[in-house]
């Protein structure tokens, strides 16, 4: 039966480029979206940029830019930074939209409706010389506990102890490079500790990475922190309407997450569907996937189901959690000089390559994904140009000298051809599982097998034979189908190089009617399908 599915990846700031932490993410899911598609399912991939926060109100007054246009820019940008990595969503949009606010306030409502909302003065440090409050991300001190100099002011990650930032030691502002001071405010929290149970019983019917449950376990078996949803002026989001607080803004954490679903509502509205409520409402049987990197997984594991439940509304069918992209093993950042940019990218390779290189290291776990620009030229060189693009570039040399690029009537060996084809079943299933990296491991077994039976029987010694003419006909023919056979197993990672593949072979490469040959069947005349890339300092 046709499965309808609704995927999400979380949703990038407007405040900078798309970059490989990014597209890892997006990559990630994309290749599950055409995999499912693939099957038959009706899937739909949406994402938005998180218009709000700190972060953006500080880019548009470095940039001196009014933030409302910025983000507008920063939209369009990042829409065609996907589009080059040939990730198409199917509706890209924002959560400063007037449905973002609209779920917000429902949301709000129903809030002091259950009474789980109140407020409280509190402490927060105040940074004199800009006028501005400070978010934990721009104070930095000394680590509390294990005395580790510059650590921001929610963890250390020297020690991973996570703690209140009033405890820094030392602390310095990020904006202005001096010492803060202390000043109340009062602030709006949420207390979602009698939500516990109901997402204990989500996390043990779903079926997460294990140790995804285990810290969601771990985080539920305490008191959960009541959440600061308020942040003062100068802020830049959604106001909180007065009569609940003064001179307040909504948390950019606390609107984002409704991004999910105001998104889908706008596509439904756009495209004059009606399956909103089919999603969404509690009752859904469809299915609801979000993609998400492990540094956000209490927003998703723990404070999303709650909102959810608070709205009356579906729980995910699973958090797909990831690990970060590292770079020559470093973490990518703009102070190391590491920060990749799609733009960046770009510059020097194509995005199949890196389609590629990912799918290679990902799989169902959230261990960080190294880039190391070295072994991906040796990896894409090897595995895609001398290996498996070299099939087709051995054998129609030698269809097109003696058989006019014409495939034969028949197959030569069809047990050996079948095994290929029975590989179908394992490969879909690693899809399935997110486990791409074996995708990849079985793809390449399967490619040393065909190469090795190239090598193996020398079909070029049979060109002047008149005898095995027919013989080598048949032999290049069941060779260049097994050819087919492989790149349709690829089709979810690479599609540049399957369009390539699709004109050289004279037809679309189906995913349906996979196992049937070409036989007697014009292909054209080859021509490069994929160039070797080099090695670059990227700059
Ligand atoms: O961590 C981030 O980049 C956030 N902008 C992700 C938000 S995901 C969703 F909740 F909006
Ligand atoms: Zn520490």
């Amino acid at each position: 039966m046709t499965k309808k599915i609704l995927v999400t990846c979380a949703l990038p700031y407007s405040n900078g480029d798309i970059h490989l932490g990014h597209i890892l993410e997006h990559i990630y899911a994309d290749i599950w979206v055409r995999y499912q598609r693939l099957i038959g399912n009706e899937v739909y991939f949406i994402c938005a940029d998180d218009s709000h926060g700190t972060a953006i109100l500080l880019k548009s007054i470095e940039i001196n830019i009014n933030p409302y246009i910025m983000i507008e820019n920063i939209l369009y940008d990042h829409k065609n930074d996907f589009l080059k990595f040939n990730i198409f969503h199917d509706f890209y949009y924002k959560t400063h939209s007037k449905y973002n606010y609209f779920f917000l306030k429902y949301l709000i409502k129903k809030c002091y409706k259950k009474n789980i909302i109140f407020n409280k003065n509190i402490l927060q440090f105040y940074d004199y010389n800009k006028n501005i409050f400070l978010p934990d991300r721009y104070v930095m001190g000394v680590c509390p506990k294990c005395f580790s100099k510059n650590q921001y002011g929610d963890n250390c990650i020297i020690c991973g102890s996570i703690y209140n930032s009033l405890n820094l030691i030392n602390p310095i502002s990020l904006i202005s490079n001096k010492k803060p001071i202390l000043k109340y405010s009062n602030h709006l929290f949420l207390d979602l500790n009698f939500l516990k149970g109901k997402i204990f019983n989500w996390i043990n019917n779903i079926n997460l990475q294990k140790n995804v449950f285990n810290q969601l376990f771990i985080w539920l078996n305490k008191d959960l922190i009541n959440w600061n949803i308020s942040r003062d002026s100068p802020y830049f989001g959604f106001k909180i309407p007065s009569k609940f607080i003064k001179d307040k803004y909504f948390y950019v954490w606390f609107d984002a997450l409704l991004g999910y679903i105001s998104t889908f509502y706008k596509f439904c509205k756009v495209k004059n569907n009606c399956l909103f409520n089919k999603f969404w409402f509690s009752d859904s049987n469809y299915e609801l996937y979000h993609f998400i990197g492990k540094d956000i997984l209490y927003f998703h594991g723990i404070l999303w189901p709650a909102i959810l439940d608070i709205l009356n509304f579906r729980k995910p069918t699973n958090l797909i959690v990831h690990g970060h992209v590292l770079i020559n093993n470093y973490k990518m950042s703009k102070s190391y000089k590491n920060f990749i940019s799609v733009k960046k990218w770009l510059k020097y390779y194509d995005s199949d390559s890196l389609r590629y290189y990912f799918a290679s290291l990902l799989s169902n776990n959230i261990n960080d994904i190294n880039l190391s620009l070295k072994e991906f030229v040796n990896k894409i060189n090897s595995d895609i140009v001398n290996k498996f693009i070299n099939i087709s570039s051995r054998i129609s040399r030698l269809l097109e000298i003696k058989f006019n690029n014409i495939l034969s009537k028949k197959l030569w060996n069809e047990d050996f051809y079948n095994f290929f084809v029975k590989r179908f079943k394992i490969i879909s299933n690693y899809y399935s599982n997110f486990n791409y990296y074996k995708v990849i491991i079985e793809i390449n077994f399967l490619i040393d097998l065909v190469n090795k039976c190239i090598t193996d029987n020398k079909p070029w010694i049979w060109l002047n034979s008149f005898k095995k003419i027919n013989y080598l006909h048949m032999f290049c023919t069941t060779i260049l189908n097994i050819f087919k056979i492989i790149s349709i197993y690829l089709i979810p990672i690479i599609p540049n190089i399957i369009n390539n593949i699709e004109i050289f072979l004279n037809t679309k490469l189906n995913w349906k009617n996979f196992s049937k040959p070409l036989l007697n069947h014009k292909i054209l005349k080859y021509e490069n399908i994929y160039n070797r890339i080099k090695l670059y300092t990227l700059k």
